[in-house]
């Protein structure tokens, strides 16, 4: 089993990467695999519109330019999908939603090809604005028929700079019991 892991920050190692890892430590501690990929540094266009996805169906998007595609494939492979994102004025990073507006026409244009796939959103926040950030996530994942496993508070953590996220207690233990839920349910699906 595998989960996917993408980290819509534009610092590489930042507060999400760090979130991102707390998860990712837990389902490895279940044996389950993960993959890290970084938006950080690599420019995502929204979707366009063009609807080449429903003519193709090939689970690609026909802007071939960046890393979309990559991510689809890798998306598609997983059992899991963790999207992680800072909070920009109030929501997700662009890349996190470029990223939401392009997969998700190509899920829907193939049949909704995350079906049933376990999905979970991680949310770094300096200070306020994590929950609208943390619903488009879910908005995206629910859209998509994936299954979301709760945790002990919404999935969000406080910092700002890198590395702040590690003093809130309770963000990283609701990453952590995130992580567990998150390996039950792909376990129990698996049964
Ligand atoms: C463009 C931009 C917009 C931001 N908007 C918010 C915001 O609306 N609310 C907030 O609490 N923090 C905001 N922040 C702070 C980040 O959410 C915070 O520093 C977070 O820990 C960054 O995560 P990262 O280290 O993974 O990039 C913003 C930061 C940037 C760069």
């Amino acid at each position: 089993m595998k989960v996917v892991a993408i980290n819509g920050s534009a610092r590489k190692e930042g507060n999400t990467f760090i979130l991102l890892n707390v998860v990712l430590d837990e389902l490895r501690n279940e044996g389950i695999e993960s993959e890290l990929i970084s938006l950080a540094g690599k420019p995502i266009q929204g979707c366009m519109a063009c609807y080449q996805c429903f003519k193709n169906k090939d689970f690609r998007c026909a802007v071939d330019k960046d890393i979309v595609n990559e991510c689809l494939a890798k998306m598609r492979e997983g059992d899991g999908i963790l999207l992680g994102s800072p909070t920009y004025f109030s929501d997700v990073s662009a890349g996190m939603r470029a990223l939401i507006e392009r997969s998700g026409l190509v899920a829907r244009a193939n049949d909704y090809m995350f079906k049933r796939k376990v999905g979970a959103g991680v949310i770094a926040v300096r200070r306020a604005g994590s929950i609208p950030a943390f619903n488009s996530i879910n908005l995206f994942l629910l859209y998509n028929q994936m299954l979301i496993p709760g945790s002990s508070y919404w999935n969000m953590a406080i910092g700002r700079e890198p590395g702040e996220v590690k003093n809130d207690a309770e963000g990283m233990q609701t990453m952590k019991t995130l992580g567990q839920n998150m390996a039950w349910l792909l376990k129990k699906l698996q049964a």
